[in-house]
This record gives C-alpha cells, structure tokens and sequence, in this order.
C-alpha cells in the first residue's frame, strides 16, 4: 500500500526536484502540496508549486500557506534560488489568481478524514507545520512521521550556526520538535552527503521528457550556485533526502537523539543544537540522518523523474 504524504515546501530548485522523486514514485501517494514562504514568497512559491504541478501532469491539491514566519520578518533565499526561485527553469504558465492561505486548514482537513495516519514532509521553514499542530493538536496523534529537511549537528549554511530553513522560522522549529510528533530529521550532516556532482548531472538530460529537461536545467542553476560559492563541485540534494527517506529509509544511516531549536541566541539563532544519543536525558524527540547511500537515491530520482510527463 502506498503511504500518504503532504509535502509543505518553498520550490526552490531542490524542492522541485524532491518534488519529482514524490510524484514519480511507487511508494507514495501525495495528498497535497502545501506552500510555505522560505526561498521566495508565498506568492512565488505558490506559482512555482502549481507550475511544477503541471509540468509533471500530476494531480493533486496545492494550497498556499502562511505569509511569513510566526514572529519575525521573511528571509529568502534569493540569492541561491534567483528572484523567481525557480531563475532559469523553463515552467508551463499557470494562472494563480488571488494568494487566499488554506494550507493548515487543508492539511488539517486530510488528515482528520483519513482513515490512516499520514507522513508529513516538510521542506521549507516549519510556519505551516507549526501553526498545524497549534491550532489542530488533536491531529498529533493522526501523523505517523515528519520527515522534514533543515538543521544540522554542526555548522550551518546561512550563519555560522544555522541551517536557512531553520534560521527563517525558529520559533516554528521549536513548536515542532517539542510537538511530540516522531520526526526524522535530515540536516546538512546528510544532504551534503546527497550531491550530484557536475558529470553525474548529463543522464537526467537523456530521460527525454520535459521534467528530465527541467530536472537538467535545475541542477545546472543550481551547480551554479554551489560551485561559485562552495567547494562542492556539484548541486546538493538537501530536499530529496526527506522524501527519499520516507520511500526507503534502508539508504539511510540514522541516530536517536534529543533536539533544541535556539531561539534566543546572540550568534546562534536558529541553530539546531543536536544531543545524539540523548545524553543529557531531556528524552529522544527525534532521529537525525547521518548518511545515505548516494547511488541509491541517485537511481530513485532517475526512475521517478523518468516515469512523468
Ligand atoms: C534548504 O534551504 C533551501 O534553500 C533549500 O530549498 C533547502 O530546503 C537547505 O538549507
Ligand atoms: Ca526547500
């Protein structure tokens, strides 16, 4: 049986492509795709959600969702994703009319009615998933998993601390790792593990149809960023890891763990402050992912990509 997943995500090159892998997958049954603001505007995000949406000649609900962090203003990540978030990518037009946020209420609205629990995917800052559980807590009990992609045990990639994700909406973050909810986390320790470097990118050019040709020109926009302002020769695959763990968390080496979100700190706020094993005995509230087989997730994002419009 396929597992239900929503996807709340900010595309944002690599959410496109976990996006991609989701739709294109046996494993998964997508029940929504909701939209929170991170890498561009909801107004944007939105946009590139519902382009996305069409391209693939998927079928499913996007709503859009909060406008902005919990308590602060938005930071986006133009300066990765471009002023579009999806800069350089050619996307069917899509009309989007008037940005009205149901993305909680929607979210909320699948998971009471199902009869099984569904997984939550969050790819973005953690707005919408946090004002979920605050306004429907009852639901708690109905999700099975989060699997959501930001944080890190060390370091960051927006502040010497912070992962962006985390870094935008903190007080969200906080919200959900003390929710309750299991939850896997896959931070930076593992989706710098996910990059497809620059002479592994040509085979998603060869799949032929136009969400490989997409998927190309993504990894190439996206190579460009790392490559001018990293040393990784290549495009990081952060978003897909939380999707491929939901469809086979084998390719993934994990550790139980206790997880803090700063939210106050001078230097370092929106660090994840990551306690693996749980030593200081505050209880286990999640799992981080540490590794994962890289060729494995390559080969899923190939097959699903080649099995969409
Ligand atoms: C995260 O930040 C965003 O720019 C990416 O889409 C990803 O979700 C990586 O830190
Ligand atoms: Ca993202």
């Amino acid at each position: 049986m396929k597992k239900k997943v929503i996807i709340d995500c900010d595309p944002g090159y690599d959410d496109a492509l976990a996006l991609m892998l989701a739709f294109g997958s046996d494993e998964l049954q997508v029940e929504a795709v909701t939209t929170c603001a991170g890498n561009q505007t909801q107004e944007m995000v939105y946009t590139n959600a519902k382009r996305l949406i069409k391209l693939m000649g998927a079928k499913t609900i996007v709503a859009p969702g909060a406008l902005k962090p919990l308590s602060r203003g938005l930071v986006t990540a133009s300066s990765v994703h471009g002023e579009t978030g999806m800069d350089g990518v050619d996307l069917p037009d899509e009309d989007i009319g008037e940005i009205k946020s149901c993305a909680v209420d929607i979210m909320a609205d699948i998971i009471e009615k199902s009869d099984e629990k569904i997984i939550l995917i969050p790819t973005g800052p953690l707005t919408n998933i946090a004002l979920l559980l605050s306004i429907y807590p009852h639901l708690k009990e109905k999700i099975e998993l989060i699997s959501l992609m930001g944080g890190a045990c060390n370091g960051g990639n927006v502040t010497a601390c912070a992962e962006f994700n985390i870094y935008v909406d903190p007080e969200a973050a906080d919200i959900v790792f003390k929710s309750g909810v299991p939850i896997v986390m896959s931070g930076l320790d593992v989706t710098h593990k996910a990059v497809i470097y620059k002479e592994e990118m040509d085979i998603f050019g060869t799949i032929g149809n136009a969400s490989g040709n997409a998927a190309f020109q993504i990894l190439q926009n996206y190579y460009k960023f790392y490559s001018q302002h990293t040393d990784l020769n290549g495009a990081v695959m952060h978003d897909a890891c939380a999707v491929a763990y939901v469809m086979n968390p084998e390719i993934f080496e994990c550790k139980d763990c206790h997880i803090d979100v700063e939210t106050k700190g001078e230097h370092t706020t929106g660090q994840t402050v990551v306690d693996i094993g749980d030593k200081r005995g505050n209880g286990i509230n999640a799992k981080i992912a540490m590794n994962i087989d890289k060729e494995a997730l390559m080969k899923m994002m190939y097959s699903s990509i080649s099995r969409l419009l």
